[in-house]
């Protein structure tokens, strides 16, 4: 069988973006592994926080990534949609935005992704770089509401999943770049402060609400 050069590229290109995906799932399988003593970081995190409020330093060793499921779920939205402009709110250490990279891959997307805490955004870029994905993606660390504000361009997948309070303001702040086909996937959506946010998009019409495992995440549509 002659093989031509059409052939031999799209072999040649099958074969890396195999590779590729692979060696981001080997690390998201490390990083859940490491995740399994979250529970413990947690209850750490809330005991600091008895006599104040909590903050996001007080989890600075805590991944709270979203579950496997989801993740994998976001690779599939990601492609069914063509995203390929990609925003997140929350990184962490890097878990769900390293399922948005699988999904970009396909798409030959990218992503803006930004971390209030610098030492979780250096462990997430440590992370970008073991799988691969570091050039396609750029991490801004400090506080979502300033590291976001210049955004310009068109959103067509946004993940919301820093804290709750921000939810409302950053949606606002980045309402101008949504689009016909933009998605905003809110994560932890039945927690209180983020059922408030919803029921203040839910009031306007130009929005749709899809609910998604069992009320944990919403899919916000532009109509
Ligand atoms: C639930 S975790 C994100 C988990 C991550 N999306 C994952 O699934 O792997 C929320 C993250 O948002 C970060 N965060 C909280 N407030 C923020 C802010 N104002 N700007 C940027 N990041 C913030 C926290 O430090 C925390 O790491």
């Amino acid at each position: 069988m002659i093989i031509t050069y059409n052939q031999y590229s799209f072999f040649n290109f099958y074969k890396m973006n195999i590779t590729q995906q692979g060696r981001i799932k080997s690390i998201i399988a490390e990083l859940y592994h490491d995740a399994k003593n979250d529970y413990l970081r947690m209850m750490k995190g809330v005991a600091k926080s008895i006599f104040r409020p909590m903050q996001p330093a007080d989890f600075k060793d805590a991944y709270l990534a979203i579950s496997q499921e989801q993740g994998e779920g976001l690779v599939k939205l990601v492609t069914a949609k063509k995203s390929k402009n990609i925003v997140e709110f929350g990184t962490s250490f890097g878990i769900s935005t390293l399922f948005l990279a699988q999904g970009a891959i396909e798409t030959g997307g990218s992503i803006i992704t930004t971390e209030l805490i610098a030492s979780k955004a250096q462990k997430a870029i440590e992370n970008f770089k073991k799988a691969g994905v570091n050039d396609l993606i750029e991490l801004r660390t400090g506080d979502a509401m300033q590291t976001l504000k210049n955004y310009n361009k068109p959103i067509d997948l946004l993940l919301l999943d820093g804290w709750k309070d921000l939810y409302l303001p950053l949606f606002q702040m980045l309402e101008p770049n949504y689009h016909a086909n933009t998605i905003i996937y809110v994560d932890n959506a039945d927690m209180a402060e983020s059922r408030t946010f919803l029921n203040v998009v839910n009031q306007n019409s130009k929005y749709q609400l899809d609910y998604k495992y069992h009320g944990k995440v919403v899919l916000i549509m532009v109509k």
